[in-house]
């Protein structure tokens, strides 16, 4: 990382912990060059950055000064509190229906799961996929069954390395992008009739996981900033036995929830007193816009209960569909569903990714993508804030690129997305994300494209719609 983006990253961290409050001025460029002994440059150069995230502005003859957050008077939506009871999932439909009718190419897509495609380095890996699969050894294309290409796995190794975890290369099942991985998983250790926890509200894809399979679901009260209470788990667990618990613990969808470390080591040693597995959905974690990639549930896993799921689906590669689960003592078995539910991972995305991952610009990257999603955040908070009904709540994640917005009561969300759709605007409607159909008047937006006038424009339509009903 260059030295201007790690003080402009360590500045961010500052801000959103609220070390460094809306409208307060930043130290000069004098005071950073003598205090920290950097160059003048690499503080304006920190600066500009920050400037183009959004987070600071500057004002003529007087310096940089901590953006005035004109969100910062849409609080933030309270704890869930979904019944105790374990419910049979019927989701399916619903989402289908939504799905379907979202995806006309020339709809806003507040609604979509993936952030903007020109957000990734396409051109880069398209030579990625020429140059590997002109040197490809020709035996490879029928030997690499399952757990996947070994130089691939050996990178994502190397990755868990980074993240303080050792993870063994032959631990790494390669899968047809993470929801493959995800629903192995689950595979591996339930059985019909099981009962899941999960979160609430939680992950669409998550309940159609649950209702594929005939498993009944216990949604779990979910703080929108810190994830799953500990609480209402403990207590779920005592009541209804569950075969395995369903999280994303870092940037959850849709909440855009993070749970601190610590919580996330007390939720570990919960499970492990109750031989409860985890599913950890991880497909967020490298977009964060702190300092730091969020610990990894798993690394405080020390009885192998943790299956660690994650893709490049969301952060490099939308279309190649690799993913892979890292599942602790369960990988075997996970090993084994995946040779008889799909056999293998399409080669050549295995081998661009494992060439691209071994050239090193997957860190440039990041930081360019993170840095663009969360300029775009501040937009569309600001948007919500000057155009959405009095009453509304939304939250401000760390990471990821949704928000979960909760209207005031009068609002179907249902509704409001049938009347966006047809203005030519997709959303994402609470009732997606709940076993039970709860949350009527939420919706999910998505703020992983460009901020332009056809955005802004639907963030004022979407917060008429909402005033009007
Ligand atoms: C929370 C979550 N998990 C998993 C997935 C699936 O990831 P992939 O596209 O790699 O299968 C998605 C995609 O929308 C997601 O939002």
């Amino acid at each position: 990382m260059k030295l201007y983006e790690a003080l402009a990253d360590e500045l961010a961290e500052l801000m959103a912990s609220g070390v460094l409050r809306p409208g307060e001025k930043l130290p000069s460029v004098r005071q950073q060059q003598e205090r920290r002994g950097v160059s003048p440059s690499t503080v304006f150069q920190a600066y500009y950055q920050l400037e183009a995230r959004g987070l600071i502005e500057s004002r003529p003859r007087s310096g940089y000064y901590v953006a005035a957050r004109r969100f910062a008077a849409t609080p933030e939506p309270e704890v869930s509190r979904p019944d105790a009871a374990s419910t049979l999932v019927d989701v399916s439909e619903l989402v289908f229906q939504v799905l379907e009718a979202s995806r006309a190419p020339g709809n806003v897509p507040l609604g979509s799961a993936f952030p903007s495609p020109f957000l990734f380095p396409l051109d880069k890996l398209g030579r990625a996929v020429t140059a590997s699969m002109r040197h490809i050894d020709p035996w490879s294309t029928i030997a690499d069954l399952p757990p996947g290409n070994a130089e691939l796995r050996r990178q994502i190794a190397l990755r868990y390395q980074l993240d303080g975890l050792q993870v063994s290369p032959d631990d790494i099942v390669i899968t047809n992008g993470a929801l493959e991985a995800l629903n192995l998983c689950l595979q591996a250790v339930v059985r019909p009739g099981d009962t899941v926890l999960v979160e609430s509200p939680s992950f669409y894809a998550a309940l159609q996981a649950l209702e594929r399979i005939g498993l009944k679901a216990v949604e779990v009260a979910t703080h929108p900033r810190e994830g799953i209470d500990l609480g209402a788990l403990s207590m779920a667990i005592a009541q209804h036995k569950p075969a395995a618990c369903w999280l994303m613990t870092s940037f959850q969808n849709p909440l855009g929830s993070l749970m601190p470390p610590e919580k996330k080591q007390a939720l570990v040693e919960l499970l492990a007193a109750h031989e409860v597995p985890l599913i950890e959905d991880d497909v967020y974690g490298e977009l964060y816009f702190g300092a730091q990639r969020p610990a990894l549930a798993k690394r405080f896993d020390s009885k192998g209960i943790v299956m660690h799921c994650s893709s490049f689906s969301k952060c490099l590669a939308p279309g190649f569909r690799v993913g892979w689960a890292a599942a602790g003592r369960f990988a075997r078995q996970v090993e084994r569903l995946k040779l008889t539910t799909s056999l293998a991972a399409a080669m050549p995305s295995q081998l661009a990714l494992a060439a691209y991952l071994g050239q090193g610009g997957y860190e440039r990257h990041l930081r360019q993508l993170r840095s663009a999603l969360a300029g775009q955040q501040q937009q569309m908070l600001a948007a919500i804030a000057a155009h959405f009904p009095h009453g509304t709540r939304v939250t401000q994640p760390q990471g990821g690129y949704f928000l979960w917005v909760v209207l005031p009561e009068s609002v179907d969300a249902l509704e409001l997305h049938r009347q966006a759709l047809a203005l030519g605007i997709s959303i994402a409607p609470g009732p997606m994300f709940s076993a039970k159909r709860a949350f009527r008047n939420c919706i999910r937006l998505n703020y992983g494209h460009a901020w332009d006038e056809r955005q802004a424009s639907a963030l004022a339509t979407l917060g008429m719609l909402a005033c009007r009903s």
